[in-house]
């Protein structure tokens, strides 16, 4: 008899080894490999009708015009590229406590005109009425299921022949045809690729939770991205009010889009003008504070850029820095040291994005200098103005992107003067804004500072 054909994968990046590894030759983690048993699959895999094996040419294939299924959900919609396309497979992935789930049944509550089906393998229904308690309503459309079988959901599924499944989590159902614990790497995998097969099979979009693992990417992380269409990530601090949702990876619509919710008691509540709330009322007269117009995926946002300079209490001095990169962080302080000669050495620098938001965008850098600087000297920036701009390692202040979005963003919300890169083109009729270009961190201080 042939014996069970035994190898070992690492479940960061899906790498295969013979034998068990300590560390990852390929990503380089530690204590990710596991077993993973070749197992005959019981059953037939299921055929997608039409599609195999079959050439066609592109004006042969039949399109239906309007085909996504709103989900009632306009930042949802958006982040998917206009809605879900029907038959997909989408991945939402997040840290626990975020809002996944939340997100999952609010979402399939509001969409009243479409049969759906929820199933939950972390949660018994007494638990899902409970929560759909706190968000209101019962619609007779919204079918639930407490189960942790595939087979099982699946077999309800084909009954009930619902317009979208949620599964919450992946990583809590198994499916019999193999062997290997709930949760581990093979199940996982077996799990989403006989959900894909299903979903492709009979047109019935899927929309699957999945746990992130304290690195912060999706526990057997690459096998899924690459077996789903579409892998949402829901993100944010749990202490505070905002989440974002970000496309990783669509392969319906365009990767740069983000969602912005706030969680509230009742559920997650869509911020369609983000800036406003992101903003203090109270920061005349601060120091140590800027406002940065950002742009995160293609919206435009004013973001409250905080820091706090002191003298070291000890030996070391401190860098922290929560919401922005800290090499980023330690990068722009060494220019300030360098081209515009201010002496950090011996200061703890903290800086925090306001909201709990986390910032991609190298735009900031500018408006991070400013309130490392004004916290240093104490001396409050005016409260309107805000700054765009990226900063190189020579001093020089670097064009960004979306420009016009940026400045038209702060006019929007009353500030009247924003500072932005030099090099710059941008588009002047009809701003009630003044617009100062900069070439240099130290023209902007001098304009900033007046000195
Ligand atoms: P949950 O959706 O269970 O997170 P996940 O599925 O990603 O693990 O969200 C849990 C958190 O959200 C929990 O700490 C409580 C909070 N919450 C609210 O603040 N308001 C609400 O209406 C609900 C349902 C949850
Ligand atoms: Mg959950």
């Amino acid at each position: 008899m042939a014996k069970p054909s035994v190898q070992y994968v690492c479940s960061n990046c899906g790498a295969k080894a013979p034998q068990l590894l300590g560390r990852c030759p390929v990503c380089g983690e530690w204590g990710t490999y596991e077993e993973e048993i070749e197992v005959k699959v019981k059953g037939e895999r299921l055929k997608v009708k039409g599609e195999a094996g079959k050439p066609v040419r592109l004006h042969e294939i039949e399109v239906q015009e309007d085909s996504r299924i709103d989900m009632q959900c306009a930042e949802l919609n958006r982040v998917l590229g206009g809605g879900l396309v029907p038959g997909s497979l989408v991945l939402l992935g997040g840290e626990p406590g975020i809002g996944k789930s939340t997100l999952a049944l609010q979402v399939l509550m509001r969409m009243t005109s479409r049969r759906t089906l929820y199933a939950s393998g972390e949660e018994s229904l007494r638990q899902l009425k409970l929560r759909a308690e706190r968000l209101a309503g019962s619609p007779d459309s919204l079918y639930l299921i407490a189960d942790t079988s595939l087979e099982n959901i699946l077999a309800e599924t084909t009954e009930l022949q619902p317009d979208l499944v949620v599964i919450d989590s992946i990583q809590t159902i198994q499916t019999d045809a193999v062997e290997a614990t709930i949760g581990s790497l093979t199940q996982v995998k077996e799990c989403a690729a006989r959900i894909l097969q299903y979903a492709k099979e009979r047109n019935i979009p899927f929309l699957i939770v999945g746990h992130i693992n304290k690195e912060g990417s999706l526990a057997g992380p690459k096998v899924l991205e690459h077996m789903v269409d579409t892998v949402l990530q829901f993100e944010g601090d749990q202490h505070y009010l905002y989440r974002i949702l970000r496309a990783q990876k669509n392969r319906f619509g365009s990767t740069s889009e983000i969602g912005i919710f706030s969680m509230q008691n009742d559920g997650l509540r869509e911020v369609s003008n983000p800036s406003e709330l992101l903003l203090s009322t109270q920061r005349d007269g601060l120091s140590g504070i800027a406002i940065a117009a950002a742009v995160e995926g293609v919206r435009p946002l004013l973001i409250e850029v905080q820091a706090l300079v002191s003298s070291a209490a000890y030996g070391t001095p401190q860098r922290s820095s929560t919401g922005f990169d800290a090499r980023r962080l330690n990068m722009l302080l060494a220019v300030l040291e360098k081209r515009v000669g201010f002496k950090l050495l011996q200061k703890d620098v903290f800086l925090n994005i306001a909201g709990g938001l986390r910032v991609n965008d190298p735009a900031i850098d500018l408006a991070v200098l400013a309130a490392v600087l004004s916290s240093n000297m104490d001396i409050a920036l005016d409260a309107s103005t805000c700054l765009t701009g990226e900063v190189g390692l020579a001093g020089e202040i670097r064009p960004v992107n979306r420009i016009d979005q940026r400045i038209r963003e702060a006019e929007k919300l009353g500030f009247r003067r924003i500072l932005i890169p030099a090099a710059q083109a941008y588009q002047k009729e009809g701003l009630h804004i003044e617009v100062q270009a900069v070439k240099k961190v130290t023209d902007a201080f001098r304009l900033l500072f007046k000195q």
